[in-house]
């Protein structure tokens, strides 16, 4: 399938929960993202079973979806192939972290937008959790070329 629906945009997900009594950040890449209504503002994604951050949001009910320039490629595939389980990838991505200004959350600072959400439901989808996300707060820093997966290893962006 993702042959047939690719290039889709790569985004950033944040997440911070307290886990074992500790306060984790995460970061997920994911293309499997969307908005999902005008009013009330809502914004969708879905995240695996699996997935650290589906515990961290699940948890905190909140998350910040980080849209970013495509010369950070290298650092949203970094994302994708790690897990916050048993790193900071903050610290080893390089990336800046930055406080959510509406939420208890961190966000990326080198990202082009970004949508602060709180979660106001869940469906099931298979293997995958879509949350619905209410947005609170959004913002657009500059305008940037993006970045969107082509396939494996491979990013893409646009020509204009
Ligand atoms: C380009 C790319 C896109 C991805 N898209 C998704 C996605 O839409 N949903 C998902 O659950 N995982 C997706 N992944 C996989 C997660 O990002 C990956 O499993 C990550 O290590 C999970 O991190 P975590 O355990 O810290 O949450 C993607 C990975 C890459 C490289």
């Amino acid at each position: 399938m993702s042959e047939i629906t690719s290039p889709r945009q790569s985004v950033l997900v944040t997440s911070r929960a307290v886990i074992d009594s500790n306060i984790k950040d995460d970061i997920i890449t994911l293309d499997w993202h969307m908005p999902a209504s005008f009013s009330p503002q809502l914004y969708a994604i879905s995240v695996g079973k699996t997935r650290f951050s589906h515990k961290m949001i699940r948890s905190s009910g909140v998350f910040v979806v980080n849209f970013m320039p495509f010369h950070l490629y290298n650092e949203v595939l970094y994302c994708g192939r790690h897990s916050g389980e048993f790193e900071d990838k903050f610290k080893e991505s390089g990336l800046i972290k930055e406080e959510a200004e509406k939420i208890d959350c961190c966000k990326v600072k080198e990202a082009i937008a970004f949508l602060e959400c709180e979660v106001i439901s869940e469906i099931d989808s298979g293997d995958h959790t879509i949350f619905i996300g209410r947005v609170v707060k959004d913002g657009l820093k500059h305008d940037a070329k993006r970045v969107f997966h082509k396939s494996g290893d491979k990013f893409i962006t646009t020509t204009d």
